[in-house]
């Protein structure tokens, strides 16, 4: 069997589409534009070229982008006074502050200063809390991203086994949290499982979020499953740089039903999925309907 591709770039392009449209229509009719604010401490290269395209893609579907760049050295106060301005600034619909931040500021205490209803990474301890109980919440970019095409996929997800590779609270959890949400079965597997290749072999819908380039190979895929690779590892082959996933492209495309590639799957949905929230939050923050198809 040779898989399907899941295309995430002209999947992350339709989302676009969609949020540009009902961006639009907001401000024609309710007169509100959308508005992100990305926070952004310290100078590491990789951040910044994050939030560029950021902010070049929010003002592209005709949101407001408002880019705040603090020195490395920034106290927490200043940081947290920054953000209570963003919090009571009703043009700001949505909060960003780009991780991980330099080590002398408290990530979990500056992440919880954020109005959890502006918080559209979704990692706001309420947000949290709220996915976890299965009620309305900001969803976290990433696994949003992979849920919108592992819907498109399939249609319904109801009463497949579902493996996620990866415990980490941005994507491993949440992940696990929206499949079960759309009634898979759900194991989280990690480094410490035993006999992984086995429990992958048992996926219908095998997550691998573990940042550890090629570690799945095909042989740990069940047959027509779809594999979706949040992984974006930056390896040296033969001389050369490349990204590669968690999972062994090659092998695993050569077993699976369906598999997004990388680079051009997960990655492009998830600053998609974080104007989808941005729309998302701007609606709510209004009172107004939210769009359909754009929230978990
Ligand atoms: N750094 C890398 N990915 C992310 C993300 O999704 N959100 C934030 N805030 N920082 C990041």
């Amino acid at each position: 069997m040779t898989a399907k591709i899941i295309d995430g770039k002209a999947f992350a392009a339709q989302v676009r589409e969609k949020v540009a449209a009902h961006v639009a229509r907001l401000k024609e009719v309710q007169g509100v534009t959308p508005g992100l604010a990305v926070v952004l401490v310290g100078d590491d290269p990789a951040s910044e070229v994050y939030v560029r395209n950021k902010g070049k893609q929010t003002l592209e579907v005709g949101m407001n982008s408002f880019e705040h760049k603090l020195p490395a050295e920034t106290s927490e106060a200043d940081l947290l006074a920054l953000i209570e301005r963003l919090n009571n600034d009703p043009a700001v619909h949505g909060i960003l502050v780009q991780l991980p931040l330099p080590a002398h500021l408290n990530s979990d205490l500056v992440i919880n200063s954020i109005a959890p209803g502006k918080d559209v990474d979704g990692f706001h301890i309420s947000n949290v809390g709220l996915l976890g109980t299965g009620q309305k919440s900001m969803v976290p970019c990433t696994p949003l991203g992979c849920l919108m095409m592992l819907r498109d996929h399939h249609g319904s997800l109801s009463g497949l086994n579902a493996v996620v590779v990866g415990r980490s609270n941005i994507v491993g959890k949440p992940m696990a949290q929206l499949l079960l949400g759309d009634s898979c079965t759900v194991t989280i597997a990690h480094s410490r499982t035993k006999d992984l290749a086995a429990v992958c072999k048992g996926a219908d819908i095998l997550v691998a979020a573990v940042g550890r380039p090629e570690m799945i190979p095909g042989d740990w895929v069940k047959p027509g499953a779809t594999v979706i690779d949040v992984g974006i590892n930056r390896i040296e082959r033969g001389g050369k740089k490349k990204l590669v996933g968690d999972v062994h492209f090659e092998s695993a495309a050569a077993v699976a039903g369906a598999i997004t590639p990388v680079p051009g799957g997960v990655g492009p949905m998830t600053i998609a999925c974080l104007l989808a929230n941005t729309v998302t939050a701007c609606c709510r923050a209004n009172g107004l309907r939210e769009p359909e198809g754009l929230t978990a």
